[in-house]
């Protein structure tokens, strides 16, 4: 039976590299690939750093923010989308050069140049880090929750179905943060894969969870064979938890490659990321 059997997750040492600990339990395939492109946001680094890599209509955006951290998070969060894309593109396209729009119901596509519009991208943000998953094959939903956040059961009433709710309840406390957590972002990654959003009720899909996730929904029909994986990235301090969805399609397999943007790696040591390390004398 075809669909995604093979499972290879790539990109390890480098995010290792970067302070961070991917768990693999990740993906695999007739040979599809989807690139996630993880960043943490550095207050130590310049807008600079990041502009450099932004198409001119963003650059004016920047001053339209409200607050300072929103302004960091767009730049940085547009600049991963710009790098990943070009990387993607084997750099035939400079990352500012990337036209850039959002369909009906907000999920953003690329528009020009039009030789690359199939690409699929889509980002997520959550407190200091951005994610953002780019395919040449696929579209994609990627949602990225911290870890740490204490969510108790009756304040997700309004995103998990009934059978997810007594599933999680047989639970240990700490075994249901996660649990809520996984078909939290598994949930959004597919309205994000619709692009619909929050405009669809969530407890109008059902997740179940383990190392192959499944997503259903009685209520209407999915457009494609749903396919979703959901892990956990550590860091020295803390951890999240990262689900992606696409469609099975007609391929095989499917490669997830991990990449860590870092527009100046070694440069600066971020605080929180390499608190482990001993500091020189
Ligand atoms: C997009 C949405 C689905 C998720 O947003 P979010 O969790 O607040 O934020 P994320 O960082 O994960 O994603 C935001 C990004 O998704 C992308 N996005 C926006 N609308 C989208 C859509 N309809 N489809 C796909 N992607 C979309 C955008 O790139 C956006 O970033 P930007 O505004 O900086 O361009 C939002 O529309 C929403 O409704 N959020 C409600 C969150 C909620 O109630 N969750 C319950 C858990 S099931």
């Amino acid at each position: 039976m075809k669909g995604m059997v093979k499972t290879v997750v790539h990109g390890v040492t480098s995010a290792e590299y970067a302070g961070v600990n991917l768990k693999p339990g990740l993906f695999s395939n007739r040979k599809a690939s989807i690139s996630i492109w993880l960043s943490f946001i550095r207050e130590d680094l310049l807008p600079a750093h990041y502009t450099v890599f932004l198409a001119d209509d963003e650059k004016e955006e920047i001053g339209r923010l409200q607050s300072r951290a929103k302004a960091r998070e767009y730049v940085v969060s547009r600049a991963v989308i710009r790098k990943a894309l070009s990387h993607a593109a084997r750099q035939e396209v400079k990352p500012h050069e990337w036209r850039l729009e959002k369909k009906k119901g907000g999920k953003p596509i690329v528009k020009e140049p039009a030789s690359f519009a199939q690409f699929q991208f889509n980002l997520s943000h959550c407190s200091g880090l951005v994610a953002v998953a780019v395919s040449k094959d696929l579209e994609v939903g990627l949602d990225i929750e911290p870890g740490d956040q204490v969510i108790e059961l009756r304040d997700v009433s309004s995103v998990l179905t009934h059978s997810e709710t007594s599933w999680i309840k047989k639970m240990n406390k700490d075994a249901q943060r996660i649990a809520i957590l996984q078909i939290w972002t598994i949930k959004e990654a597919f309205l994000k894969l619709l692009g619909k959003g929050f405009s669809i009720d969530p407890r109008e899909l059902e997740v179940v969870v383990g190392t192959d996730p499944t997503v259903h929904s009685k209520k209407w029909k999915l457009p494609g064979k749903p396919f979703c994986k959901s892990l956990i990235i550590h860091t020295s301090t803390s951890f999240y938890v990262l689900s992606l969805a696409t469609w099975k399609g007609i391929y095989d397999e499917l490669d997830i490659f991990f990449h860590l943007f870092d527009p100046a790696p070694s440069r600066v040591e971020v605080p929180g990321m390499f608190s482990n390390r001993k500091k020189r004398s």
